[in-house]
């Protein structure tokens, strides 16, 4: 059998620390018949992350250390090693990868006799229930810390069980109180665990069922409705769909506005007045930071540009300040049910100076926008209608959640 060395037994390999006390076995050797995919089920893509993957990344972000043992079909160790080294990262010590074989059970056993001695708990997990969550692991490791017991996470029973008879007539029904779908990971005492499957004979296609027929108490804890196993491909898409819900939903926008000196004008940038310095020509004060700011927002949000939404012969914005367009972009984008998390502007201008009144423009417009605006300026070495002090280009990002 392909072994890999794992942490623990004495040197953790962690720099003198004590070794592991934990022991994770992580089952991906089956081939997935029901999923009907061209690769090992624990291989197939979840939303761009394997299922192996995707089960590992949650043992590892456990706060307490653990020694690993991925078991994979003899056709995918170089993958399930180099999954294991890309996820393990600074902890890819803790990961063995060895070979699974004809059954579940026989899989456990490999990943167990791979685990090093004197650990305090083992859990055997499936990689195929890739989206139960940290803390059903948390969960299990404490329960049979102060149970001494074997654990099963556990979740209610909702449907109708009926009983049925050879011929399939329905001769009664089960009270589903008395019921409960048993999920992984299972939790286990190292060594009463290690004793039990020694013994065994028969085949069981879950964990604490072999324990308890050996004699192990087991008791359950509460599982999670994330924890259900990819079988099918319905359950398969169900959990794409699932990660894709409980995904943040923000977007970005990009604005660009360049406006002419004017001598005659007033300067307004950033919603601040600048005494003697040369205005900015336009329709409206020419403030270029509050424009490129609203052009972000806007396309951030899919609503079109500032001059599509605030038309030129509309009276309300003839010479408007920018922070009225500010505040009126602002409505149009939670009108449409974005919130603005944060702002960036960078202003390419020979003039005005900007560092000393900077913060001064930042508070302003964090203030009317109710989300973080940070404003950079630079000068284009000369080169460029910039760099000839003919105008000032303002350019902004904008990030929006749902
Ligand atoms: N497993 C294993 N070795 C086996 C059979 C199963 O390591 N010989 C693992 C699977 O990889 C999976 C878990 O046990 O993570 C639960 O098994 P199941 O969902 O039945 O997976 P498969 O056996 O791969 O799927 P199927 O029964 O549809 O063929
Ligand atoms: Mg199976």
């Amino acid at each position: 059998m392909d072994q890999q060395p794992v942490a623990g037994g004495g040197d953790s390999g962690d720099g003198g620390l004590p070794a592991p006390v934990i022991g994770v076995v992580v089952v991906a050797a089956g081939s997935g018949t029901r999923l009907g995919a061209p690769e090992p089920k624990a291989f197939v893509s979840l939303a761009g992350r394997s299922m192996l993957e995707r089960a590992l990344a949650t043992v590892l972000s456990l706060a307490e250390r653990a020694a690993i043992v991925v078991v994979a079909p003899p056709s995918h160790q170089q993958q399930a090693r180099d999954i294991a080294q890309r996820i393990g990262g600074f902890a890819r010590d803790h990961i063995a990868v060895v070979e699974g074989g004809a059954t579940r059970q026989i899989s456990v056993a490999r990943g167990l006799a791979a685990l090093p001695a004197g650990l305090e708990a083992v859990l055997v997990h499936d990689a195929a229930r890739a989206l139960q969550p940290a803390v059903v692991f948390e969960r299990v490791i404490a329960r049979v810390r102060e149970s001494g017991a074997g654990v099963i996470p556990v979740m209610p029973v909702v449907d109708t069980i009926a009983r049925r008879d050879g011929a399939g007539r329905v001769i009664g029904q089960v009270d589903r109180a008395e019921l409960a779908a048993v999920q992984t990971p299972q939790g286990f005492p190292a060594e009463a665990y290690r004793a039990a499957l020694v013994a065994t004979i028969t085949e069981y296609t879950d964990d604490a069922g072999m324990f308890a027929a050996a004699g192990g108490a087991v008791v359950a804890v509460d599982g999670d409705a994330h924890g259900f196993k990819v079988t099918t491909p319905w359950d398969l898409r169900r959990a794409e769909l699932l990660l894709e819900s409980e995904r943040p939903r923000v977007r970005t926008g990009i604005g660009i506005d360049v406006h002419a000196y004017d001598e005659h004008s007033p300067m307004w940038l950033g919603g601040l007045y600048w005494p003697n310095e040369p205005g900015l020509a336009g329709h409206s004060d020419g403030d270029a930071i509050s424009h490129a700011i609203c052009d972000a927002l806007l396309s951030a949000a899919g609503l079109g540009d500032i001059g599509s939404r605030f038309g030129v012969d509309d009276p309300r914005f003839a010479d408007a300040r920018g922070a009225v367009f500010l505040a009126a972009t602002l409505e149009f984008v939670r009108a449409a049910g974005f919130e603005v998390v944060n702002v960036a502007v960078q202003v390419v201008a020979r003039r005005p100076q900007f560092s000393p009144r900077r913060h001064e423009v930042e508070a302003l417009l964090t203030g009317i926008l109710g989300a973080p605006v940070s404003v950079a300026a630079t000068t284009s070495d000369g080169l460029g209608f910039t760099g000839r002090g003919e105008g000032v280009t303002a350019v902004a990002t904008a990030l929006l959640s749902a």
